[in-house]
């Protein structure tokens, strides 16, 4: 399957390529008669990137797995590796790996000699529907996540579904919170899917699953490219979800927008769908929930104004809107926390 991603401004054009097992058949979908550098971490097999390396001119360097990665020290380190190999700015970066991989790889081809070529592989169920589509990218600074960062699409992004077969079931599961975010809000047959099967059976929907929700990113991303108007409907869930996921280290980033659409809707289907997955890991006994840090957290949001923050607040499926509201507002939502268990 493939998908188109154009733009009406400057920002390129790219090509969503979807399928199993295409790692294997690198050489078929890249060009390598340029220097390449494949950007991953310590926990991504290397099956899905050794069919790169067996190209001249390749180099590899290897993150650290995990969030804490996404920082200002391997942004600088990557840049001097660049440098000391003398990639120039006809070379590419290949981000190999989930969101932290492909949010790094963004940010560093994006300001590398004014910008590099780059090329997404995601191997996360997040990274393959959410972080790698879309040209938003970036690294946390200052405590604050994703506080450094640009717009840049990739020239291409590659999601090879058989990558999904070594991702475990809690990293599984927080990438379906992102499905299920956008399934709520744009297509009831996806959220269908995801309602009638359990963690034993909605793999076998893997491919169904990620191709009908990059075709909604997709959708929405190339309408408002930039996060002014219709993009902000992806943002459902987050603004509760970054302060628990701030507050609770051991909390995942769809884990945390799980919990965060849950106090947001007032559909009950989607209220247990996201406990039915969220549940099976038994996070809550170990979260920080208080409502008042939460509320500190969302006042220094940076999407906060004046006292005033957008929310997506959904009554049904496929029935949303976007709220202007108040912290009064908020800490009513927040008394709905006791009934997720
Ligand atoms: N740019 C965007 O639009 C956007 C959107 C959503 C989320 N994000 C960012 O994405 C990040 C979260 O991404 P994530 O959940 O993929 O986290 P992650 O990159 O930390 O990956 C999760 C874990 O899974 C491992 N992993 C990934 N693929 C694997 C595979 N196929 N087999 C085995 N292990 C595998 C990784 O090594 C890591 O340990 C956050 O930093 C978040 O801010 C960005």
């Amino acid at each position: 399957m493939i998908i188109d991603s154009k733009f009406n401004n400057n920002m390129n054009n790219y090509k969503i390529i979807i399928d199993n097992n295409l790692c294997k058949d690198i050489n078929n979908y890249i060009n390598f008669n340029c220097k390449t550098l494949v950007i991953t971490d310590d926990l991504i097999p290397s099956m899905y990137y050794e069919n790169i390396l067996k190209n001249n001119n390749t180099y590899l360097y290897v993150i650290k797995h995990g969030e804490e990665s996404k920082n200002i020290d391997n942004f600088i380190k990557i840049n001097e590796y660049l440098l000391e190999n003398e990639f120039d700015r006809f070379d590419q970066i290949i981000g190999v790996g989930g969101g932290v991989v492909t949010d790094l790889s963004g940010f560093i081809a994006s300001t590398y000699k004014r910008g590099i070529k780059l090329i997404l592989i995601p191997t996360s169920l997040l990274a393959m529907v959410d972080s790698s589509i879309g040209g938003k990218n970036g690294i946390n600074f200052d405590l604050y996540k994703n506080s450094i960062g640009s717009f840049y699409n990739p020239s291409l992004v590659l999601v090879d579904s058989k990558c999904l077969d070594t991702l475990d079931d809690r990293n599984y599961i927080n990438g379906l919170m992102e499905v299920i975010k956008m399934s709520s809000c744009f297509d009831k047959d996806l959220f269908n899917i995801i309602k009638n099967n359990n963690i034993n059976t909605i793999r076998n929907y893997n491919f169904e699953i990620i191709t009908k929700s990059i075709q909604i990113k997709n959708n929405v991303v190339n309408c408002d490219p930039f996060d002014n108007n219709e993009r902000k409907v992806l943002n459902f869930g987050h603004t509760i979800g970054h302060a628990l996921e701030i507050m609770n280290n051991n909390l995942l980033h769809g884990e945390a927008v799980g919990l965060g659409m849950y106090l947001m809707t007032t559909s009950d289907e989607l209220k247990n769908l996201i406990l039915k997955y969220i549940n099976i890991f038994n996070l809550k006994k170990d979260l920080c929930l208080d409502k008042n840090e939460i509320l500190s957290k969302i006042k220094n949001d940076k999407k906060c104004e004046l006292g005033l923050i957008n929310v997506i607040y959904l009554f049904d499926l496929c029935k949303y809107e976007i709220k202007k509201v108040n912290y009064e507002w908020i800490e009513g939502v927040l008394s709905e926390i006791n009934n997720w268990k």
